[in-house]
């Protein structure tokens, strides 16, 4: 790494609405950035490096982790950003809706973050979920992926309390601006806004929700 570069990070869903947001923020501080990408690589630039990674497996996630396992070894900050969403009527959901949103999200973070504490430097970690576990409330059309993004939660703060030299924390934004899938008529957040959001998490300038 570059001597005046701050630190490196990996991001994953780089090449999605918010990531790209995340990417340009770090990489305008003076950050090496790994972003995670699956079918749309964007242009390369100085800082960044694109990885390619298919989660739709646990054999996809691993393989991502032991391939780039040199590759991260240096890496103080992670943001666990993938996380696909399932929209879908209570009335037609099935049992497989909750093992997927639960693999996409859960599985997927626990994968990356347990592999970063025990493989790199890594000092602040921040997942995109939930923060909102203890006002219960009912979910017409996002049932598993809430489900979901509550566990991301818990599981954050067990890993917080089992490492507590990391910083860890939950980044819970409303629907973004520009989103594919529009959870309800909320006012909608710019994804860069979000991004400075996190930005300011990870660097430890803003409250830590542990
Ligand atoms: N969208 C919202 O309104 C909203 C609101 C609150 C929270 N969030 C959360 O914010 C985070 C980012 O959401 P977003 O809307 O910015 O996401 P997005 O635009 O849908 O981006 C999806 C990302 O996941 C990657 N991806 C898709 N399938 C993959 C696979 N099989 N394996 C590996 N990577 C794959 C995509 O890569 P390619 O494009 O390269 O294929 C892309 O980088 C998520 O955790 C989401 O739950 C979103």
């Amino acid at each position: 790494m570059e001597k005046n570069l701050k630190g490196e990070i990996l991001i994953t869903g780089a090449s999605g609405l918010l990531g790209k947001e995340l990417v340009k923020i770090f990489l305008k501080n003076d950050f090496f950035v790994f972003a995670q990408y699956h079918n749309n690589k964007p242009e390369q630039k100085k800082n960044l490096e694109w990885v390619y990674a298919d989660f739709s497996s646990l054999k996809g996630i691993r393989d991502f982790l032991e391939k780039n396992k040199n590759r991260f070894n240096q890496c103080e900050y992670l943001i666990n950003n993938y996380g696909p969403i399932i929209y879908k009527d209570i009335s037609d959901l099935k049992s497989e809706d909750f093992l997927s949103d639960f693999y996409h999200n859960v599985v997927t973070a626990f994968e990356i973050t347990d592999f970063f504490v025990k493989n790199t430097n890594i000092k602040s970690v921040v997942n995109l979920g939930f923060d909102s576990i203890g006002k219960i409330k009912a979910y017409k059309k996002i049932l598993t992926y809430a489900c979901a993004k509550n566990s991301i939660l818990l599981l954050i703060k067990s890993f917080a309390k089992q490492y507590v030299n990391i910083c860890f924390n939950v980044v819970s934004p409303k629907t973004l601006e520009g989103a594919s899938v529009e959870l309800k008529k909320e006012r909608k957040i710019f994804p860069e806004k979000v991004a400075i959001r996190i930005y300011n998490k990870i660097m430890g300038l803003s409250e830590n929700v542990f």
